[in-house]
This record gives structure tokens, sequence and C-alpha cells, in this order.
């Protein structure tokens, strides 16, 4: 009697495991769509990857945009941003909640992801940059609690170009009696950055397309995004082809192409004031980088985009997507979108990186882009006709 007492017990058990599993997975799955997060930089990362859908259909290809945007900070830089503080941490060079300060040198989105995450963390983020950065980037930096340095712009090779401003604020500071440890960050030559998109965004990408990539294209500030994914994407498949995206009075384009550092504006006498003359702002640069280096076995090819067409392409994706994209993205949406129409074969997936938003670049790139009659010709927009 009790043996089958036991047993119905066992099967009722049985019965209603089976009945409650179902509902417990449902919750977890819920609990995972909610997920809490207990920090600021875990927000950090895990973008997502849209599918355009007007470039796929007048393409034929599957082009996809990897929405570095929709980090916290705004743009990817927050991943290298953290990657960077980690570093210095577990070195014990800097330590949390003692005041001690981070040194950029930056005009860019990189700045504002030091700023965000040195008031997350207790840090002080001091950030030197040309004196005519755009009002709009000066205000975020403010508002995220930065100190800011200006200096007038220069070439690399002045002792007051603002990188080396930031590396000899840094060095002073640590060679006082000061209590407050001092780092310079250095996201043009820091390894921590192509690694980081080595370690994170690529395989990111790699997922979302379920293994399937024929092209990947972004352009190169520090070359950190370009060189740690397409360094990734080669060891995945040699058939995944990385192109960077340049913008006009860029050298890094001929690089690529014929491996001489060179642009028009380097003519004797014809040099700017700003070593790249676009109103396309984070991409192109006429020196070689360690980070853009480190990737340069990997990059396959390169398009060059001018500023009119990045600009009717912002014009284009805002019209036909809702999309609100910075200058650089839309450099990249040229690039993937040419790429798609005279080199990838139907049915290719495409990814670029979208990697602000235009509210960074509402006075200057976004001004000139309403000055463009929408085109609704996707071909004249790349000049592809
Ligand atoms: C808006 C924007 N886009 C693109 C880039 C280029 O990324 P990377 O430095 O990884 O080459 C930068 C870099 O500063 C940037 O600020």
């Amino acid at each position: 009697m009790n043996n089958i007492k036991h047993t119905l017990n066992i099967v009722l058990l049985l019965t209603l495991s089976a009945a409650i599993y179902p509902a417990i997975k449902a919750f977890r799955s819920h609990e995972k769509k909610i997920k809490r997060n207990g920090s600021l930089a875990d927000l950090i990362g895990n973008t997502p990857l849209l599918r355009i859908k007007s470039l796929s259909e007048a393409t034929g290809c599957e082009i996809y945009a990897k929405m570095e945007l929709c980090n916290p900070g705004g743009s990817a830089k927050d991943r290298i941003a953290l990657a960077i503080i980690e570093d210095f941490e577990k070195k014990g060079m800097i330590r949390r909640g003692k005041g001690d300060i981070i040194f950029e040198g930056t005009s860019g989105s990189t700045g504002i992801s030091f700023a965000m995450l040195c008031k997350a963390f207790g840090y002080t983020a001091h950030i030197c940059l040309p004196n005519d950065t755009s009002q709009d980037k000066l205000n975020l930096l403010k508002m995220y609690g930065a100190e800011i340095e200006k200096v007038k712009p220069a070439s690399i090779v002045d002792p007051d170009q603002y990188v080396n401003a930031a590396k000899k604020g840094a060095k002073d500071i640590a060679s006082s009696s000061s209590d407050i440890n001092a780092v310079f960050a250095d996201q043009f030559e820091n390894d921590c950055n192509w690694k980081i998109h080595y370690s994170t965004t690529a395989p990111e990408i790699w997922e979302q397309v379920n293994h399937k990539l024929d092209y990947f294209i972004t352009g190169s500030g520090t070359g950190g995004t370009l060189a740690g994914c397409s360094m990734f994407f080669k060891e995945k498949s040699s058939s995944i082809k990385s192109v960077l995206a340049d913008p006009q009075g860029s050298g890094l384009f001929n690089r690529v192409k014929f491996g001489i550092m060179y642009d028009q504006v380097e003519r004797e006498g014809t040099r700017r004031r700003h070593q790249v003359d676009t109103l396309v702002e984070g991409i192109g640069l006429n020196r070689i980088t360690h980070n853009f280096a480190k990737g340069e076995p990997f990059i396959d090819d390169a398009e060059r985009v001018l500023d009119e067409e990045a600009l009717k392409m912002a014009r284009y994706l805002n019209e036909n997507e809702g999309l609100f994209l910075g200058s650089s993205s839309c450099v990249n949406a040229v690039a993937a979108t040419r790429i798609a129409l005279t080199k990838a074969n139907k049915g290719d997936t495409i990814v670029f990186v979208a990697c602000d938003s235009g509210t960074r670049h509402v006075s200057k790139f976004w001004k000139h882009a309403l000055d463009y009659d929408y085109t609704s010709d996707l071909r004249e927009v790349v000049n592809c006709k």
C-alpha cells in the first residue's frame, strides 16, 4: 500500500513539474527581456543590428547598421573608454572615488564617453581639445562635468597639439608630489582600443548575422574599430572583406589602395589649417596610428566618400528610415551602398557601423545636409550612375 502511495506521489510530482516548467521558463525569458543592470557600464555594448530596408531593397544585398549610437554615451567610444579605464585599474594606476584624473586628447566622442564613465566611477575627466571644437560637443562635455582645456589647432608634431597637451598634463601630475594619480588614455596608440572591438563588437555582429557576412565597412579615426573587427572577421573566414570608408581629404584611402599616404590637400602650398578637409568628424587621418597599423594587414579595400555624398545619404536615410545619423555613419552608409551596387553579389550580407547620432552634428554636418533636397535615386546619392 505504501509503495502504491509512494509511486502516486512521484507521478503527481512529475505531473506538477511538467505543468509548472513552461511557466518558469516563460518567466525566466520575460525576466531576461526586462534585464536589470547594476551599473551604467553594464549598458555598454550588445548594441542592436538594424536591417536598412531601403538600402537592401534598392541594391539586392542585405545591408545592416551596427547601432553603436545606442551605447549609453551615444557612441562606440563607450567601449574603448571602459576598456581603458578597467586596464588602468587592473594595473593599479587609478582608484575609484579618489579623484584620480584621466587625461585624453580628443575633439570627439571619446571625451564624452570618458566624461560619462569618470562621473559614474568617481574619477575626473580632463579633456584637451582644439579651440574650434563644435559647441554641441563642448556643451555635452560640460554637462557630463569634464574639465575642458582648449588649445589652438596644430599638427601632431607640435607639442601644444591637443593629444600632446593631454599627455603632458598627465605627466606633470604624475611627477608632482600630489596624492592624486593621473593617466593619459591615449586612444590612438592604446592596444585596449582594437582589442575591445575584437572581443566584443565583432563577435556581436558575427552572432547577429548568424555567421553569414560578406562585407564589413567602417571609417578610421584611431583605427580601433576597423582593426579589431577586421582581424576577428578574417579569422572567421578569409572571404569576408573589410573595407575602409574614408572621407575626402584623408590620406588613408591612398594608403589602403596604393600603399602611400597622400592626399591632394598635402600638395605644397595647399595645406589647410585642419589636416583632413571635410565636414565629417571622427574619421579620416593623415598619419598611421598604432591602432590602424594593427588592422592594416586585414583591410581588403577602400572607398573614398565625398562630403556631398554623405550629406545626401543623411537625407536619404532620414527620409526612408527615420534615421538621424552622424557624419561618419553616413560616410559608412555610402561606402556600403556603393559596394553593394558595384562589387557585391546579389544577396550578400553587408554590415556598416552607425557610430553616433546626428544630434552631435547639428551645427555643422546636418546644417549643410538640410541644404540638399532629398534625392530618392540611390544611385545618384552614391554617385553610381
Ligand atoms: C563619430 C565617430 N565615428 C567614427 C570614429 C572612428 O572610430 P575609430 O576611432 O575606432 O577608428 C570616431 C572616432 O573618433 C568617431 O568619433
